[in-house]
């Protein structure tokens, strides 16, 4: 990480886990822990949690997001919610494209750019999520396969939007499986992305923006992963099921 140039933003992705009650005692626990953080802190919350969450944690340095968002503002869209749905409730950030939905909901590279463009609209700064499946990197083609995904996601997306933007490479193969990626594997695609992103907008825009790793993140690698030049903060799935787990993340990133 480099806060000089960027913000260091250290967020969690509860996934499909916790009971809006559970939410509440979970951040009751949280919010103590990381009060002092010197890194920016987000909390995305299944759906139903967010009226919890955002009362939880109002006044606080911590941000609530969502894990996904629609493209349209209302419609025919079962099951659906959009993104002036959140931003009036005051939800400010929402995690777009996380390999989960790729895999299990039929999300692609396009759907996440339209998802991207309406959240950028409404006001939402989007966590977008790219990275490569086992058998890409086995192939040679992490760097290629993952810039694609970048490129395609920010299609007439501007240089002013670009900065609510934050990316996580979220390499497929390290999430959930305790198999984490090398400081050095992180740190080589966050500098891609980082790379792609200055062919596309700029250097200036490139090194301003905030660039994640994600992925069997725990308390004992993150201060080696955030080591890294290019990796600005960490998303972090199971270990944010757990205050004093995430707590120690969030402390990581100093
Ligand atoms: P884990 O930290 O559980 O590997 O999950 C990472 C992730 O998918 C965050 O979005």
């Amino acid at each position: 990480m480099n806060p000089a140039l960027r913000k260091t933003v250290i967020a969690g992705n509860w996934k499909m886990h916790k009971t809006p009650a559970e939410a509440k005692a979970l951040l009751g626990e949280l919010l103590p822990l990381v009060k002092d953080a010197a890194c920016q802190v987000i909390v995305c919350v299944p759906f139903v949690d967010l009226p919890a969450a955002l009362e939880a944690a109002a006044g606080t340095c911590v941000a609530v997001g969502a894990q996904n968002c629609h493209w349209e503002t209302s419609g025919a869209f079962t099951g659906e919610i959009s993104p002036a749905m959140l931003t009036s409730m005051g939800v400010s950030h929402v995690i777009l494209g996380h390999s989960e939905r790729r895999t299990y909901f039929g999300e692609t590279d396009q759907t996440v750019n339209r998802r991207l463009r309406a959240a950028l609209q409404a006001g939402l700064c989007p966590i977008v999520c790219v990275g490569e499946s086992l058998e890409q990197r086995q192939q040679g083609i992490t760097q290629e396969f993952v810039s694609m995904q970048v490129k395609i996601a920010l299609q007439g997306v501007s240089r002013e939007e670009l900065r609510r933007v934050t990316f996580a490479y979220e390499p497929i193969w390290a999430i959930g499986t305790g198999r984490t990626a090398t400081a050095e594997q992180a740190g080589e695609v966050c500098a891609g992305i980082r790379a792609t992103l200055a062919a596309l907008y700029g250097k200036e825009c490139a090194q301003g923006t905030t660039i994640q790793y994600g992925g069997s993140m725990n308390a004992g690698n993150a201060a080696e992963l955030l080591a890294q030049e290019d990796v600005d903060g960490g998303l972090i799935g199971g270990a944010s099921l757990k205050a004093p787990d995430f707590a120690a993340i969030v402390a990581a990133a100093r």
